[in-house]
């Protein structure tokens, strides 16, 4: 009697047809990303396409064929559209052909980097090297490749708690603190840093933000100010932060000021260069990041100014011993060998929150060898040289008035007509933002500069060219003049019933 079980596999039966699909799959992505320019930046998505997505869990197989066909029928034709050239909305990356590969390869092999001894840890432990040495951080720090610059804040500022406590926080929590621990950043710093303060338990009190000078810095006098009065109310105060390229409009801390405070006050310095640390590559932009090599910790993406596949982030920690002091925890389940798959010199589960970790290590490592260095050099000089082109445009145009200095790549101006208050502005700049993203001609995105609504060009994209800025501004001043001819004819606000409710637009 043959009693041999069938058993299952999720391998394909055929791997004929599943290496042919492959194969197509190459061909549509490379023709989709080569074509990209032709296609609008962004497109609203049809109704049809979200009831598509709405549909019953496939209990039954419906195969890797119609599953790629309804792929290509409801998923790839409406992007977010970052990849396109004329997207410069928040800061987002573009992504490459052979970083879309290197995913491919990484989800491949399939490796865990948490634990083990096995090649994939030697490429991210390689990748780190590179990093520290691209922005001329100590070679002695230690790291961990992330899911992106939030994440990396979160990494720095526990690694900062932990150190900075006078208690075991791993053991008591915070409920052994008997003072109050203070941080401190100025108002632009990005919102990672409230989500991290919350999730560490310290809580939103706990996050001083000092105002900034005309620059958009934070102003080092009233940081000491602060930190003097939380001192003398018995607080105890633990670390700065410091924006290499704020989101808002790209501005540098003086970080040698930030550095000097913190060495004297026996502060953590954390520096958040998601983009801006960037800065580092470029000899003509170097001296922005001039003292950034002087943090204890320093968070950035590769996902943004680097121009690869999401995710994928870094936090460096100066003093390797304050991150293993912070993460590492080895049960019996993943205690080290000498030898064996269960050896090897770095498990980097022990560095940071995860267990399981992704090979995101190898996007970095094939996307560097790929181009080298100063190619990456020459795209961050070009991008930011095209932000100076822009800021050129607009300060020509009588139309538009820009709204904040630009140090770097980001560009924030609105339209602006004499005769229209700030709220009528406003208004006026928030429609005007929706419906060019509706054009499909370029996407921007919004912020608040002292009070007032702006549209912000943040150029993080390899793909953009010095016409598609001249674009962008002939379609901004041509939907604004529509605007105001359109308001003029009403007399009434300028918002279409179909754009967003009012009260998001009264700022
Ligand atoms: C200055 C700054 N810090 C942190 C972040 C958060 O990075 P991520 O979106 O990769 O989590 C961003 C995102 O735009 C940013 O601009």
């Amino acid at each position: 009697m043959n009693t041999r079980i069938s058993e299952e596999t999720l391998d394909p039966e055929d791997w004929k047809t599943i290496r042919a699909l492959g194969h197509q799959m190459v061909d549509d992505m490379m023709t989709y990303l080569e074509t990209v320019r032709e296609r609008p930046v962004w497109q609203p998505i049809p109704e049809k396409v979200r009831e598509n997505l709405k549909k019953p869990l496939p209990v039954k197989p419906q195969g890797a064929e119609k599953t790629y066909q309804d792929f290509l029928e409801n998923v790839l034709p409406h992007p977010m559209g970052n990849i396109h050239p004329r997207f410069w909305g928040w800061v987002e990356g573009t992504g490459t052909p052979f970083g879309m590969l290197a995913e491919m390869l990484a989800a491949g092999m399939n490796p865990d980097l948490g634990a083990g001894h096995h090649v994939a840890n030697y490429v991210e432990a390689q990748v780190l090297n590179w990093l520290k040495e691209m922005l001329g951080y100590p070679a002695e720090a230690s790291g961990l490749l992330v899911s992106g610059g939030s994440m990396a804040n979160l990494i720095g500022l526990t690694v900062a708690r932990n150190t900075m406590a006078e208690f075991d926080v791993r053991q008591h929590g915070l409920q052994a603190s008997s003072r109050k621990m203070i941080l401190y950043g100025s108002v632009e710093m990005h919102s990672s840093f409230e989500k991290a303060v919350e999730l560490l338990g310290l809580g939103n009190d706990s996050l001083r933000k000092i105002p900034v000078n005309a620059d958009f810095q934070i102003d080092t006098e009233a940081l000491e100010m602060a930190i003097s009065e939380d001192r003398s109310k018995g607080y105890q105060p633990i670390a700065v932060i410091g924006a290499a390229g704020t989101v808002n409009t790209g501005a540098f801390d003086d970080f040698n000021a930030l550095a000097d405070i913190c060495a004297r006050e026996g502060l953590w310095f954390h520096v958040d260069g998601a983009f801006g640390a960037w800065a580092a590559l470029s000899p003509k932009l170097q001296h922005l990041v001039s003292g950034m090599e002087r943090a204890d910790s320093l968070a950035f993406d590769l996902h943004k100014w680097m121009y690869m596949p999401f995710e994928l982030g870094c936090a460096l920690v100066r003093r390797e011993e304050d991150q293993l002091r912070t993460f590492s925890l080895t049960p019996d389940y993943l205690t080290r060998a000498q030898r064996g798959l269960s050896g090897g010199p770095v498990w980097y589960s022990e560095y940071g929150f995860q267990c399981s970790r992704g090979f995101r290590a190898l996007k970095a490592w094939m996307s560097i060898k790929e181009h080298g260095v100063l190619k990456y050099k020459r795209l961050i000089q070009q991008n930011v040289s095209q932000a100076r082109y822009l800021t050129d445009l607009v300060d020509a145009a009588p139309e538009l008035e820009r709204m904040a200095p630009v140090p770097l790549n980001t560009v924030c101006f609105r339209f602006s007509v004499n005769g229209l208050d700030e709220v009528a502005l406003n208004k006026l700049n928030s429609e005007l933002l929706i419906q060019l993203q509706e054009s499909g001609m370029a996407v921007l995105s919004n912020t608040v500069i002292n009070g007032k609504y702006v549209l912000r060009a943040a150029i993080t994209n390899h793909r953009s060219r010095r016409e598609d800025f001249e674009l962008l501004v002939r379609e901004v001043i041509r939907l604004g003049n529509i605007l105001v001819q359109s308001q003029k004819k009403k007399k009434k606000p300028v918002v279409r019933a179909r754009s967003r409710k009012r009260e998001e637009l009264q700022l």
